[in-house]
């Protein structure tokens, strides 16, 4: 009885050997296949790796694309002109010229005595614009008096006096031409305006 106890307890340690190497054996190669299960998962991580490359790449271009100078326009200067208006020989005392200064109506007149801005030998040649400072009212010039009238309300203007208002509703100074003499040729030339003139937004 202790022999065949022994010999039977033999035999199931043989059956149970048997059984461990097999599960052994399995186990063996269910890790194998499932290394080879998990070798394609790696394969994916990489291909994902170089879809992100390519990504960034193409975002860098797309950046230098977008650097573009513009062209800037230069606006045009604008500046007085020097224009004749008049020589000494057509000027004489009382009797005042009119004249165009850009675009803009103007009186020369030879006072017979020096004046504020002045030309010519004696000083005494100025000019200014017709448009009365009030109301734009177009003045004349009274000779016996050597001012310059506007017909509308009456404003006087003082010619010698750079334009200074003497009476009237007019409370600003009448715009002075700016002029040049030329004692070779005796041409006078006007270059510009003291003030704004009546009525625009530019004197250019
Ligand atoms: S418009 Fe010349 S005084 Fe009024």
């Amino acid at each position: 009885m202790g022999s065949g106890e022994n010999e039977k307890g033999l035999t199931m340690t043989r059956r149970q050997f048997i059984l461990a190497s097999a599960t052994g054996v399995a186990g063996l190669v269910v890790g194998y296949l499932a290394g080879r299960a998990t070798a394609p998962a790696r394969e994916v991580t990489t291909t994902v790796t170089q879809a992100r490359t390519e990504t960034v790449t193409a975002t860098e271009t797309v950046t230098e694309t977008e650097t573009v100078t513009q062209a800037v326009e230069k606006p045009v200067e604008k500046r007085y002109e020097k224009v004749k208006v008049a020589n000494i020989s057509e000027l004489a005392v009382g009797k005042p010229v009119t004249r165009t200064y850009m675009g803009k109506p103007i009186v020369v007149i030879k006072l017979g005595e020096p004046a504020d801005g002045g030309v010519g030998p004696e000083r005494d040649i100025v000019a200014f614009s017709t448009f009365c400072t009030h109301m734009g009212g177009g003045l004349f010039y009274d000779a016996q008096n050597k001012t310059l009238v506007c017909p509308i309300h009456f404003s006087v203007f003082d010619p010698a006096r750079g334009g200074m208002v003497v009476v009237g509703h007019a409370t600003e100074y009448l715009p002075q031409v700016i002029l040049e003499y030329d004692e070779k040729t005796g041409d006078i030339y006007a270059v510009g305006f003291t003030r704004l003139v009546y009525g625009v937004e530019s004197n250019l």
